[in-house]
This record gives structure tokens, C-alpha cells and sequence, in this order.
């Protein structure tokens, strides 16, 4: 990790009708940082990465991601960051490998290289027996592998991973948080959403949203510090009672 500030955005905000999803949210997150995303279902965190992500604009608020700006250079961001989606995107009828090559093709790799870095993907991941089924079919764990194998194939400085290891057993979650370990130590940058509290141990700084607002920012040990609380999990679920009771 180094200085540079690759993702920095100021009072971020969105809403929906009259519904305020995202409230003036702030933050910056360093190159070669995994940024843990935390919060309760529907605290706004997808709305958050879709626009850091370049596909969605804010209502307000402004900032910058891997040096574009957010207002008006989502294009930019797009091809430069590497984004996997809470909800499964891959192409369920094509292969692995067919949804590789055609991502691949899609962030103008030519197929010589696309060939290359599948290779390497496959290696890094264990896909090889996996490469050549449909993806509907295969277990989530796989799939997850492949879709994060899809998010990388460009090489992509930042990446966004929304819930990726949702539904995803122990041992597999262990070994995809064992690859974005590698990823950040080459210099990545890692925006990670998770609802599993030994995942958000693993995060150099984690943020709490609640309610569209991000109510805590630190590294796992200072906010555990900070709330008297014998571990991650138990600060976080007193912290949320907490302002669910304070709002009732
Ligand atoms: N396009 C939309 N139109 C209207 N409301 C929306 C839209 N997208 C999201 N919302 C609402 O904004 C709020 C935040 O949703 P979001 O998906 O960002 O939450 P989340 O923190 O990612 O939740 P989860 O942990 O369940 O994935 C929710 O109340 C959701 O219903
Ligand atoms: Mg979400």
C-alpha cells in the first residue's frame, strides 16, 4: 500500500424519488488498501459502488476514481476499474471460458491475450476443470472464482466486489480472500462489500453504513477499541441496535 488516494468521493449523495438512499457520504481509500464496505441490508452500500463504479450518477456530491471524475468521466472509470456485481453477471449458458473471452473482448483485449491471462486466471484460481461448463450450472463458490476471474482479466488497478463471497462456504471464502490478499500485494485496490465479520477482520480499514450515512470509519482493531467491544462482530450488531433503538 502507498499514499496515493486512487478512490475520494465528498458528500455522495442519492436519491431515489423522495427516498434518500446515500447521504452525504465521504471517503478516501489508498492504493493497494482493501476498503471494507459494511452495513445492514438496504444501508446503501450498492448504491455506493454502482457510483464510484461509473453506473449511476449522484444526485450530489463529487469525486474522483482512479483519477476520473465520477460527474464526468464515468466512461473512463468504467474500463478502468474491475467490478463484480452483488447479483450474478456472468452469462449463464456460456462456459466460463466463452464469458472470459467475451468480457475480454469487451475491454478491447485481443485474443491472443485474452488466451494468455485465462491461463494465468485458471493457474491463480484452480478453474481449469471448470472453464468448459455452463455457468448456470456450476456450484456458487465456482462461480464467484470465475466472476472474479472475469472482474481481473483487464488488469484493473481498483476493484469493486460487491458481496462476493455471499453464500459462499468457509473454506472457499478462505481462498478467495487468500487471492485478493495476492491482488493488493501486487497493487490492487480492493472495495469490498461483506456481511461476514471475519472477512471485514481480514480489511486494512473498514466503514459502517447505516441508513444511507456511514456512521463509522477505522481499522478493525481501533473501532473494536474504540466501542469497549470484545470483537468486531459484537460492535457492529451493538452499533446498529443502537441506532435502530435510537430512531424508534
Ligand atoms: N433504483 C432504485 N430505486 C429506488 N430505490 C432504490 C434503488 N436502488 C436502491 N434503492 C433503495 O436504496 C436503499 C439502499 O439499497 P442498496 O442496494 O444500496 O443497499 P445495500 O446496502 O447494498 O443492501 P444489501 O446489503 O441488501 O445489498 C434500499 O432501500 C433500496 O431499496
Ligand atoms: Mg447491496
Amino acid at each position: 500500500m502507498n499514499d496515493k488516494i486512487v478512490v475520494q468521493v465528498e458528500n455522495l449523495t442519492k436519491r431515489f424519488g423522495t427516498f434518500t438512499a446515500v447521504n452525504n457520504v465521504s471517503l478516501s481509500v489508498r492504493q493497494g488498501e482493501i476498503f471494507g464496505f459494511l452495513g445492514a441490508n438496504g444501508a446503501g452500500k450498492t448504491t455506493v459502488i454502482r457510483m464510484l463504479c461509473g453506473l449511476l450518477l449522484p444526485s450530489s456530491g463529487m469525486g474522483k476514481v482512479a483519477g476520473y471524475d465520477i460527474l464526468t468521466q464515468p466512461e473512463r472509470i468504467k474500463r478502468a476499474i474491475g467490478y463484480m456485481s452483488q447479483k450474478f453477471s456472468l452469462y449463464p449458458d456460456m462456459t466460463g471460458r466463452e464469458n472470459l473471452y467475451f468480457y475480454g473482448a469487451a475491454y478491447g483485449l485481443g485474443r491472443k491475450l485474452i488466451g494468455e491471462r485465462v491461463m494465468a486466471l485458471s493457474e491463480r484460481l484452480s478453474l481449469r476443470e471448470f472453464l468448459d461448463r455452463p455457468s448456470k450450472g456450476l456450484p456458487i463458490g465456482w462461480r464467484q472464482r470465475l466472476a472474479l476471474a472475469v472482474s481481473t482479466l483487464h488488469h484493473p488497478k481498483i476493484l469493486f466486489l460487491d458481496e462476493p463471497t455471499g453464500g459462499v462456504d468457509p473454506a472457499f471464502r478462505r481462498t478467495f480472500w487468500s487471492t485478493l490478499y495476492d491482488l493488493a500485494e501486487e497493487g490492487a485496490t480492493i472495495f469490498v462489500t461483506t456481511h461476514y465479520m471475519d472477512e471485514a477482520e481480514y480489511c486494512r480499514r473498514i466503514s459502517i453504513m447505516h441508513q444511507g450515512q456511514i456512521i463509522e470509519l477505522g481499522t478493525p482493531h481501533e473501532l473494536v477499541k474504540k466501542h469497549r467491544a470484545a470483537n468486531l462482530e459484537d460492535m457492529f450488531v451493538d452499533l446498529i441496535r443502537k441506532r435502530e433503538s435510537d430512531n424508534a
